[in-house]
């Protein structure tokens, strides 16, 4: 039964201290747990209710006297005196038997704990609520050598630790962790001269890959005293890498544990992008601190607050260590990818949403990276002068709470004198706002006319207008700029700006930045894309016209079969040959819209998208685009080459991206000579694998990717790229039987999200092969969800999200769609996260 953001009420009791003993046995684990209650004074008296799951009560005790609770599938009910009192009990759980990888479980012969979001309530019986803060001591037993827990280490002796948190904190945040691991350390000074011992806790033989994340995590502690005025507040900080993992990483006080894609680098099995998103997710982990723990959730319905507000910080880390722009682009692309797609779908929820059945599903770009642009909005709304202060405020007034998305606006509200309102429906409505636009020009006046409209999404009919942030220049014929940005703030459903003394008719610059998540309709020509890709002095927008004329040219391909158009061709040359810009602006102005990006194109303008129409015509304008580049590609490739020892930073992997996008071209013609030598002599995995992807591309892959394999078998990562490259560099009339034959593969294994992903859901993302009209990828994708789902719900439902677009295609192919998805829903025993998913997507 769903839960309902309008029916929060507190817990009956406040809980002012935790004790918790582990016994750790991998079949066999006791928990022992004394927890000291007293009735909350603000909630209305009720009898005792724990939340528990997949526990095997052993006995439990009020103030000494044993009692025996009511206990059922969710919990225990227990009457308790009206006043505090000591609630003691002692239960057993399966670590081994956990495949789901949330509340206590074993990976690579470790014990492990995931317990954001209610994990914490298959470890034992407690107020698994956000909003109960308690302060924990936690003894573990065991005969690891390694046994950590949140917060400082009080003692330890021969097969035990003792580990206390001094901050109050909700049971998500508990962690513990227990193995034969080896660490990196190292330390931090913080600020206000606290010593802080900082380690990175690995699998004895990944000691050479921590040093990476281990200057992340110390650029990021000294980036939040510099830039929020944060100091980290314990003696110690531990980050674990852990192979089995549902996420990417989490917060755990004092106690980050990652999924070990996620910490783990080294230059020979690491790409460039791995190393920038490591930096960026110890980053995010590290600010959860005091986003997220420090100031917490109320409910989960909040959870954009803490990660919202996360996100936004950790792209502002990027920016500021690496390319603000080059950022910027990379996140409007990933979403329009993921979110876009999302509040686009049937599974289109608000950011904060109202209802959910299973929060894990909540765990979206919505969320998350929507979530992040409101924060953007926000500060470019009010200024970065009043953002300053209102954090501040937000700090300062809300430390040790757990805080509402209304208390967040209100620290703005108070900063500013604004009433935000308005504004609050970002959080409220699901959709991406539509903006129209007209422009009028007469005498010296420049008219801009826009209008807002957002589609119905599911629950949600009519949309009111919201306040929207439009960043703003305009240029004069010559490319020269008339009027730098300014921010426009549209507040009604059709607003127009003028500008006077403009003395040519301009070209308009709208949405500088990407100031607003929405999607802009306004009808430009060709040359007028092609103008701002030469002239737009704003990076983003700059990229945005020549992906923009990219864009138009494919789908005219697509639903007119028209010819690769020349203006692209021409100005993407004059782009690429530009040495004054960035090798990586170069490199991702180079990139094509995705095939998914296509189809959502073409399915806005109300056409259904060939799968295999997409994909020919992103080959042929490949092939168009070798030919048209093919003097200037190698001459890229050679210039762009690194001589310097290997860096993963801005500049050399921006050169590596370059040149790598030209071996691209250069592959089209040459059928992959090139590709075979770099792959011969690459010392690094970024250009291994550049290297080996268009081998494949280029039809011959075969004796690289059997060396490829010899040479990385024992790292699991790696392997991880060897299963999902094949995958997605699979033709579409192949893409099913390529992944049918590695999930036959002994390397293969359900039980391991990374290697599930990097195969099933690196199926997904061949849109070609994954939407192959024969259905053979929805039928496999849906076969597999059904073997994961008993082991791994939450992996599975994230994975249903494969199928969140079903209705933008034809009758056929839905018809093939719906029996995959119905067939799973058919399940006996299918969890309560999957359902929740597939009821979701069937209802579109
Ligand atoms: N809070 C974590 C992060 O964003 C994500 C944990 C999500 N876990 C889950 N089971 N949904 O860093
Ligand atoms: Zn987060």
């Amino acid at each position: 039964a769903p839960v309902y953001l309008k029916d929060y009420t507190p817990f009956s009791h406040l809980v002012d201290e935790v004790h918790l003993t582990f016994q750790l046995e991998p079949a066999k684990t006791r928990v022992i747990s004394r927890i000291r209650f007293r009735p909350n004074p603000d909630a209305t008296a009720a009898p005792l209710r724990l939340d528990g799951e997949g526990l095997v009560l052993l006995w439990a005790k009020i103030d000494g006297n044993p009692v025996t609770p009511e206990v059922d599938e969710a919990g225990l009910t227990c009457t308790v005196p009206d006043a505090p009192f000591t609630w003691e009990a002692e239960v057993e759980i399966n670590p081994e038997a956990n495949t789901a990888l949330e509340g206590l479980y074993r990976s690579s012969g470790m014990y492990c704990t995931q317990c954001e979001a209610q994990g914490f309530r298959k470890i034992t019986y407690y107020p698994d609520r956000p909003d109960v803060m308690s302060i924990f001591t936690v003894r573990i037993e065991g005969e690891e050598s390694v046994l950590l827990s949140n917060g400082n280490p009080v003692a330890s002796g021969d097969g035990w630790a003792e580990w206390h948190d001094p901050w109050p904190k909700p049971a998500y945040l508990f962690a513990l962790v227990a193995g034969n691991l080896v660490n990196h350390p190292d330390r931090f000074t913080t600020a206000s001269g606290r010593e802080v011992e900082l380690n990175i806790w690995v699998r004895p033989g990944d000691e050479g890959k921590c040093a990476f994340g281990m200057e992340a995590l110390k650029r990021s502690m000294a980036w939040d005293e510099e830039v929020y005025g944060r100091e980290y507040d314990l003696d110690i900080f531990n980050i674990v890498a852990v192979d089995d993992f549902n996420m990417g990483a989490m917060e755990n006080k004092g106690l980050n544990i990652f999924n070990s894609s996620c910490v783990l680098a080294s230059p020979e099995t690491s790409t460039d992008a791995n190393f920038e998103r490591i930096e960026a997710i110890i980053a995010h982990e590290y600010f959860h601190n005091w986003t997220g723990n420090r100031i917490t959730c109320r409910d989960w319905f909040q959870l954009c607050l803490k990660e919202g507000l996360t996100v936004y910080r950790d792209a502002q880390f990027t920016s500021d260590m690496r390319s603000a722009p080059v950022k910027r682009i990379e996140d409007v692309i990933a979403l329009r990818a993921r979110q876009f797609r999302e509040d686009n779908g049937p599974l289109a929820h608000p950011v904060r949403p109202a209802s959910f059945v299973e929060i894990n599903n909540f765990y979206t770009a919505t969320v998350y990276e929507k979530g992040a642009e409101l924060i953007g909005m926000l500060k470019t709304l009010v200024g970065d002068e009043a953002y300053a202060r209102a954090l501040d405020l937000y700090f300062s007034r809300h430390d040790g709470d757990a805080a509402t998305i209304e208390d967040w606006l209100k620290v703005f509200e108070d900063v500013t004198g604004r009433d935000l309102s308005q504004f609050k429906r970002w959080y409220e409505h699901a959709g991406t706002p539509r903006l129209h636009v007209t422009e009028d020009y007469e005498g010296d006046r420049y008219t801009l006319t826009f209008r807002q409209e957002t589609p119905p999404t599911p629950g949600q009919p009519e949309k009111p207008p919201r306040v929207i942030p439009i960043a703003l220049g305009l240029l004069g014929p010559n490319g020269d700029e008339i009027l730098p940005t300014q921010v426009l703030e549209m507040t009604e459903a059709e607003q127009s700006f003028t500008f006077d003394g403009i003395p040519s008719r301009p070209t308009p610059s709208i949405l500088r930045g990407f100031s607003a998540p929405v999607i802009l309709t306004r009808p430009s020509s060709n040359s007028e894309r092609a103008f701002l890709l030469a002239h737009d002095t704003d990076p983003f927008n700059k990229w945005e016209a020549g992906r923009a004329l990219a864009r138009d040219g494919l789908l005219s391909m697509i639903t007119k079969g028209a010819a690769p158009d020349d203006l692209y061709l021409d100005a993407v040359l004059t782009m690429a040959r530009d040495d004054s810009l960035d090798p990586a602006f170069r490199a991702l102005a180079l990139a094509l819209p995705s095939q998914d990006d296509l189809a959502q194109s073409l399915h806005e303008a109300g056409h259904s998208p060939d799968p295999q129409a997409i994909w020919d015509a992103l080959e042929t304008l490949r092939q168009a685009r070798a030919h048209k580049l093919q003097d200037l590609a190698p001459r890229l490739y050679a210039q762009y080459q690194v001589e310097a020892p290997y860096a993963p930073d801005a500049e050399q992997s921006g050169a590596r991206a370059l040149a790598n996008a030209a071996l691209g071209l250069i592959t089209r013609l040459d059928g992959g000579a090139q590709a075979q030598a770099q792959f011969d002599r690459a010392d690094n995995m970024t250009q291994q694998l550049a290297a080996l992807a268009n081998l494949l591309q280029a039809g011959r892959g075969e004796t690289a990717l059997a060396a490829f394999y010899d040479q990385w078998k024992d790292d699991r990562l790696v392997i991880d790229k060897w299963f999902s490259l094949q995958v997605l560099h699979a033709a579409p009339d192949r893409a099913a039987d390529i992944t049918r034959a590695l999930t036959e593969h002994p390397d293969f294994t359900p039980r391991n999200p990374n290697r599930f992903r990097a195969t099933l859901g690196a199926l997904a993302q061949n849109h070609a092969g994954f939407h192959h009209a024969s259905g053979a990828g929805y039928a496999l994708l849906a076969q597999w969800l059904k073997t994961l789902d008993p082991i791994n719900p939450q992996t599975t439902a994230r994975m249903c999200t494969a199928f969140e677009t079903w209705t933008r295609y034809d009758a056929a192919r839905q018809d093939k769609a719906r029996d995959a998805l119905e067939d799973l829903l058919d399940l006996d025993g299918l969890s309560r996260d999957t359902t929740e998913m597939v009821t979701r997507i069937l209802e579109a």
